[in-house]
């Protein structure tokens, strides 16, 4: 049985490419600890697969952060609900009904029709990137090319997207001050209202013209609301795209049988599949999916008392081998489908298709046309992202 008093959720990774040693142990213990977070509250930790499953779906649990006891990951997930809550902080009704007058953006074709403008972007940014002799794949090809996307894709000026990288930054920064990441997006929600405002004038072929056009002359939707949603496409469509661009290429790297077969085969059912299995193995989202009880609930047999927290660590229970046959292993072969990387329930990843076409655009590109990359530090020397909210590299030096 582990003690549970020291447990301080989360803990430090022992490996770069596996979750903490600690929480994979109480997976297999088939225990339930209650961990101790960064501000002494005191959630129940779920691990297996089908437990983390019921936690997200169970609509018993809120995602409303401002609820007392609620388990935040850190001083600037409070900022969240500071200026304009997103859909990430709601509980239906409202979340469903504010979903549902955006989701038609998000669907398996409309990511498809994106393609070709993806593709040209990734290949825009590595003729960039191999006209030098080594780059830094997250500066030069990983956040270009996540940003450029969802700029286009929300019609914001790419030429702005120093400001929204860095507000991004501040408000993943585990460490970081619950005012500073509430002034970070305050700024960003000004900027947002004053691009709706522009485009309710002036409309262009983008998402916030549409949605100002349908919601906003219809009062489903303010230019307040409709700013929120972009804020939030913009810092959950970004981050972590680009952090499974860089963290993808270096476990291909990693994996040089699967990055040849990449560059090799033009096989679009290998490179779903490979996609797939790199969003399980990966997990970026590393701290937890975090609930909070709104009445008395169990989940897989074990109680939970309304007004306690739960977190969800999808990290750990996309490998638990009683439900994905590669469990610690990364191996494209294996059947991924159904893993928990965007989340599950209400609140699962509205980005996923666009996702998903741009990180198959990204591996199989790289794949096709440098077979010769290779970092030019060794594994210790890469600075890997344990002090943010998604996990990536925070460099990653390259040559070819
Ligand atoms: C590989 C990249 C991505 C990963 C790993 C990822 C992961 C996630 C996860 C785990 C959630 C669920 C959070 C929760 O339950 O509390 C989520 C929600 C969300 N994601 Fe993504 N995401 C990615 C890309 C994107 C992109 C490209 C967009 C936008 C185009 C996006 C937009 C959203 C939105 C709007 C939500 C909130 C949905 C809701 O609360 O109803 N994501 N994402």
């Amino acid at each position: 049985m582990t003690d549970p008093t020291a447990l301080h959720y989360p803990m430090d990774r022992q490996c770069p490419f596996a979750p903490p040693r600690e929480v994979t142990a109480v997976r297999d213990a088939g225990e339930v600890p209650r961990v101790t977070l960064w501000n002494g509250v005191r959630p129940w930790l779920f691990t297996r697969f089908e437990d983390a499953r019921t936690v997200l779906s169970d609509p018993r649990f809120s995602a409303d952060k401002s609820r007392p006891g609620y388990p935040l990951s850190s001083a600037v997930a409070l900022a969240e609900t500071a200026v304009e809550p997103t859909l990430l902080v709601m509980d239906n009704p409202e979340h469903d009904a504010v979903r549902r007058l955006v989701l038609g953006e998000f669907t398996v074709k409309r990511a498809e029709r994106w393609r070709p403008a993806v593709r040209a972007v990734v290949e825009d940014r590595l003729d960039r990137m191999l006209r030098g002799a080594e780059a830094d794949l997250v500066a030069d090809l990983a956040l270009p090319v996540a940003l450029t996307v969802i700029c286009e894709f929300l019609g914001v000026p790419f030429e702005d997207r120093e400001l929204f990288r860095s507000l991004t930054h501040t408000m993943n920064l585990v460490a970081g001050s619950t005012e500073s990441a509430a002034a970070a997006r305050q700024a960003l929600q000004d900027y947002l209202e004053d691009l709706v405002a522009a485009r309710e004038q002036r409309p262009q072929d983008d998402f916030l013209s549409r949605m100002a056009a349908r919601h906003l002359a219809d009062g489903s939707m303010d230019r307040r609301q409709l700013a929120a949603m972009g804020l939030l496409l913009l810092t959950a469509g970004h981050d972590t795209t680009a952090n499974m661009i860089s963290l993808g290429v270096l476990t291909l790297l990693r994996h040089p049988r699967h990055f040849a077969a990449l560059g090799a085969d033009d096989d679009p059912v290998l490179l779903a599949a490979t996609v797939e299995e790199m969003l399980r193995h990966l997990t970026v989202v590393q701290r937890g999916i975090r609930r909070i009880a709104r009445e008395d609930t169990e989940v897989g047999g074990h109680p939970v008392r309304a007004g306690e927290g739960v977190v969800a660590a999808i990290n750990v229970a996309n490998r638990d081998p009683e439900r994905f046959s590669a469990g610690e292993e990364f191996d494209p072969a294996a059947r991924a489908h159904g893993h928990l990387a965007f989340g599950y329930g209400p609140h699962q990843c509205m980005g996923q298709s666009l996702a998903r076409v741009e990180l198959q655009e990204v591996y199989a590109a790289v794949a096709r046309r440098i077979p010769t990359l290779r970092t030019t530090v060794p594994v210790e020397e890469i600075r890997f992202k344990s002090d943010m909210a998604v996990y990536g590299v925070h460099a990653l030096p390259v040559t070819w």
